[in-house]
């Protein structure tokens, strides 16, 4: 069993996360905002799932800029992670879902292995993005501003391949 840690300005990614952990029943246990963690409780999960928006001009919410330095006590070796970000494509087309890669960087850097973490750019319209590498969105991508019709399929074609990827190796 895992957890998912995110972060949150007015409440969009809250939601996103309940639905996120309601399609994953059997992988997460507890959603909980990041500025309620604690780093021994990351440390202690197999699997994780970090999220957020993107706020300010492609920048990390707050909670998720304060707690970001304390990955440096934190051992990702051997654990699974998938991203997930909220973003506006249309009033931020220059910075789309970007604060998702500093994540991205940081589990990297701990040396985490990002899963699911090849998710296509397609239906989206957007001008740049640091979230894509070769290609892709280095996790999933919800726009609640603009298309808030889509979010409940984009999570559950993800969700379906979180699950391919973390429970294939078990
Ligand atoms: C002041 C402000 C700055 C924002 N900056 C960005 C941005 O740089 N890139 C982006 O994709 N979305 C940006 N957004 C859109 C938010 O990420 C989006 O509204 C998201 O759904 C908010 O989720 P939250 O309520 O969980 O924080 C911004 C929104 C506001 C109000």
């Amino acid at each position: 069993m895992g957890k998912l840690f995110y972060g949150t300005m007015t409440g969009n990614t809250t939601s996103v996360a309940e639905a996120i952990q309601a399609a994953l029943p059997e992988l997460i246990e507890e959603i909980k905002c990041i500025d309620k963690a604690k780093a021994e409780e990351i440390q202690a999960c197999d699997f994780l799932i970090f999220g957020g928006s993107t706020w300010g001009d492609g920048e990390l919410t707050d909670d998720w800029a304060d707690f970001l330095p304390q990955f440096d006590r934190i051992d990702l070796k051997g654990k699974k992670v998938a991203l997930f970000a909220l973003g506006d494509q249309v009033g931020y087309t220059y910075n789309f879902v970007s604060a998702m890669k500093e994540i991205y960087d940081k589990v990297k850097e701990r040396g985490g292995q990002v899963v699911a973490n090849c998710v296509s750019t397609e239906g989206f319209d957007f001008s740049h993005s640091a979230s894509v590498v070769a290609g892709k969105f280095v996790g999933l991508v919800i726009d609640e501003v603009n298309e808030p019709d889509l979010t409940s399929d984009r999570i559950s074609v993800w969700a379906e391949l979180v699950r391919q990827e973390v429970l294939s190796a078990v």
